[in-house]
């Protein structure tokens, strides 16, 4: 198949676009390079272009005969989520209005969809069913949620086949070293702590000791980004041999405390993890962690790779191949 990539230079859409390519199709990466970068797409054309643009995407639909859509381009910063709602309402939501529409002028009905944790706000119990309550607590997490309802109303009105694949933290590198994490600037708990290690950046900040967890910080359900991107091809799949709409959670169903992190650093570098502790920041749910048995009952989906120490040692590795080839960016 022919599958257009929206948001195929970012993190997770370059390892997304390369398991395509090994599971035999041509992903084709359409992207408007805002957090995105072009060293990132290495196995299959680019388009540059804006999901702003209805008729762009039109464009690059027929121009490259698509026959599915993996939705991964959007804003990702929950804390500027809260400063900024319009902008998170517009540049997830509305560009995937957009992203629809131009799919049903042009006839293709068949989208994995890149939606997260955040749909559940805070639950009340974890695991996290895919049945729980959905009750997001940021702008973020709602205007995903916005899109998985979009979903629902083109797989009822338009007869489009969607896969919503709620992401916990995706986290990790490339295992054979192409490709890997480049935010900027980074949020993500694992890439702070690594280069904090590595005195590239300041040391990490913990916020919250006093968690109703085993050691007091909070714990977070972390997935490699390879096991991730294995999900979107075999979600393609799955939809091109008929599969019905639906949402899935993509976690590892382990639950890694802050300090579990810092540990599996300090094991990989061999020094101690310079931190400061803090207090519990606001919105920060003690325990997100995936139920996950749906995954593999849909897609035959497990996870491989995605005990911490394996995350972190990709990750590791990753991030000094980032260092010496000046792909580091703060
Ligand atoms: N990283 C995580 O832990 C995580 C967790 C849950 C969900 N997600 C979701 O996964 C997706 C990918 O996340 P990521 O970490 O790879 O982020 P990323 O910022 O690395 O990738 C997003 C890509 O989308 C592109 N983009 C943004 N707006 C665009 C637009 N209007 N038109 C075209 N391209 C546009 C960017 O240039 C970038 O390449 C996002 O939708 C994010 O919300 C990520």
């Amino acid at each position: 198949m022919k599958i257009l990539i929206a948001g195929g230079a970012g993190f997770i859409g370059s390892h997304v676009s390369k398991a395509i390519e090994r599971a035999g199709h041509l992903p084709v990466v359409f992207d408007n390079l805002s957090a995105g970068h072009r060293w990132a797409v290495k196995w299959g054309p680019l388009v540059e272009g804006d999901l702003m643009d209805r008729a762009s995407i039109e464009a690059a639909l027929r121009a490259h005969e698509i026959e599915a859509v993996v939705q991964l381009a959007g804003s990702i910063n929950v804390g500027e989520s809260m400063q900024n709602p319009g902008k998170y309402f517009r540049n997830n939501f509305s560009i995937s209005v957009n992203l629809l529409e131009a799919m049903d002028a042009v006839g293709v009905k068949r989208i994995v969809f890149s939606s997260t944790a955040a749909v559940y706000g805070i639950p009340t119990k974890s695991p996290i069913p895919e049945d729980a309550e959905k009750a997001p607590i940021n702008a973020y997490g709602e205007a995903k949620y916005f899109v998985e309802r979009l979903l629902d109303w083109y797989t009822k009105s338009r007869q489009f086949q969607c896969l919503a694949l709620r992401y916990f933290n995706a986290a990790g590198a490339d295992p054979d070293g192409e490709i890997g994490e480049m935010h900027s600037p980074e949020t993500h708990l694992i890439p702070l702590v690594i280069y904090g290690s590595m005195g590239t950046r300041p040391p990490v900040k913990v916020f919250g000791t006093d968690y109703p967890t085993e050691d007091g910080t909070a714990v977070r359900d972390y997935i490699h980004v390879a096991d991730l991107a294995r999900a979107h091809a075999m979600g393609v799949e799955y939809l091109a041999r008929g599969g019905v709409s639906t949402a899935v959670n993509l976690g590892s169903g382990d639950g890694i405390s802050v300090m579990q992190v810092l540990k599996a650093v300090e094991t990989v570098s061999g020094k101690p993890v310079p931190h400061e502790l803090f207090e519990r920041r606001a919105g920060d749910p003690p325990h997100l962690v995936a139920q996950k048995g749906m995954a593999e009952a849909v897609l035959g989906w497990k996870p491989e790779r995605s005990d911490i120490l394996s995350i972190v040692k990709d990750a590791w590795a990753w991030s000094e191949k980032a260092l010496r080839e000046g792909l580091y960016s703060e």
